[in-house]
């Protein structure tokens, strides 16, 4: 029993030397210490040693075996270790190598002028209400005092979904659901996107406008152009001028077209203003008492005034535009432009 121990201590320790893996170990332990292995043969083989011997024979057998697995243990500990120091070595990250570029996102100008208009109005107390772009006829039409007949539905090229239903021409009739849902006094203004069946360099059949509306006592078209004056100044430059013609809208009574002092040629008259000094750019009057009855307000009491602004014809003017679908192309040629 001696002897065939020393044997399988040299195997041992030969064997143990040439592990270098965790597949050389594993074979290792299935060569010696697995049920199978060499050390449980050594142990069943006691089973045929003298009864006296017995006693004497297992103490030495199991302190082998001990010994066998330290070793099996101390290499796994080694081993384990050798893989963790590889992995730290080829697992290691240079963060001096320089990241990758990424592309960075910036506002649509329609947005930036939104934005823009939003932030001058808002300075001036409007609040922001947002109506469907879904629309029924009585609140695109009717109850803004155009009635199915009226001429004046010519003067917007509608795209019906059914014969009541429709894509809102204009933001107009957020006044009509601002005024059922609120009592005077009233100040609100109506970004959104419309819809008409026209397309040229300066129309498309989506875009956007910006409605106001003030309801109070006493509103006057004086009120009205001290807004657009102060709006123009700040979205423009500071030394525009606006200028009220008298205009057509079914309602508003008076209505009127405004015009500021071109900021291109400064008045004398150029390609932009054409050789006029004067550009046109929003519609807007006193609310139409009618519209006013309609939404259940007194127009004995309260007055209002109302506008509306095309939010890509302020973006064109503003930046030097000259056809409204590079709005809508998402050239990034354009668009880098506005970057800032
Ligand atoms: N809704 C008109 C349009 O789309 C613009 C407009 C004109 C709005 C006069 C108004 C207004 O509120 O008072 O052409």
């Amino acid at each position: 029993m001696e002897a065939k121990i020393k044997e399988m201590r040299a195997q041992v320790t030969a064997a143990i030397d040439a592990v270098k893996s965790k597949e050389e170990l594993d074979a290792f332990w299935q060569r010696f210490l697995s049920k199978k292995g060499r050390v449980q043969e050594l142990m069943k083989s006691l089973g045929s040693v003298a009864p006296e011997e017995r006693p004497a024979m297992g103490k030495l057998v199991n302190e082998f075996k001990a010994q066998v697995t330290a070793l099996y243990d101390e290499t796994a500990a080694k081993i384990a270790e050798a893989e963790i120091a590889r992995r730290n070595v080829s697992e290691q990250i240079d963060i001096t190598l320089p990241a990758k570029k990424r592309e960075e996102g910036a506002l649509h100008p329609i947005t930036i002028t939104k934005n823009e208009m939003i932030s001058v109005f808002s300075g001036m107390g409007f609040e922001i209400f947002e109506g469907p772009e879904i629309e029924d006829d009585d609140h695109n039409f009717t109850r803004l005092n155009v009635a199915k007949n009226h001429p004046a539905r010519d003067m917007q090229d509608t795209f019906y979904i059914t014969e009541d239903i429709l894509l809102r021409t204009q933001t107009s009739p957020g006044q009509i659901r601002v005024m059922d849902a609120q009592k005077p006094p009233i100040k609100v203004l109506v970004p959104g996107r419309v819809f008409r069946s026209d397309s040229d360099a300066t129309h498309s059949p989506q875009f956007h406008q910006m409605e106001g509306l003030v309801v109070d006592r006493h509103i006057t078209l004086c009120d009205l152009q001290g807004m657009l004056d102060e709006f123009v100044k700040k979205i423009f430059d500071g030394n525009v001028k606006t200028r009220l013609r008298p205009s057509y809208f079914p309602f508003t009574e008076p209505s009127v077209e405004v015009d500021v002092s071109c900021f291109a040629c400064g008045g004398k008259g150029c390609s932009l203003c054409k050789g006029t000094g004067w550009i046109e750019v929003l519609g807007g009057g006193i609310v139409h008492r009618k519209v006013l009855e309609n939404c259940g307000i007194d127009p004995g009491v309260y007055s209002g005034l109302a506008f509306g602004i095309g939010i890509e014809r302020i973006a064109m003017l503003k930046y030097g535009i000259n056809n409204i679908g590079l709005f809508y192309e998402n050239d990034l040629r354009f668009l880098r432009q506005f970057k800032n």
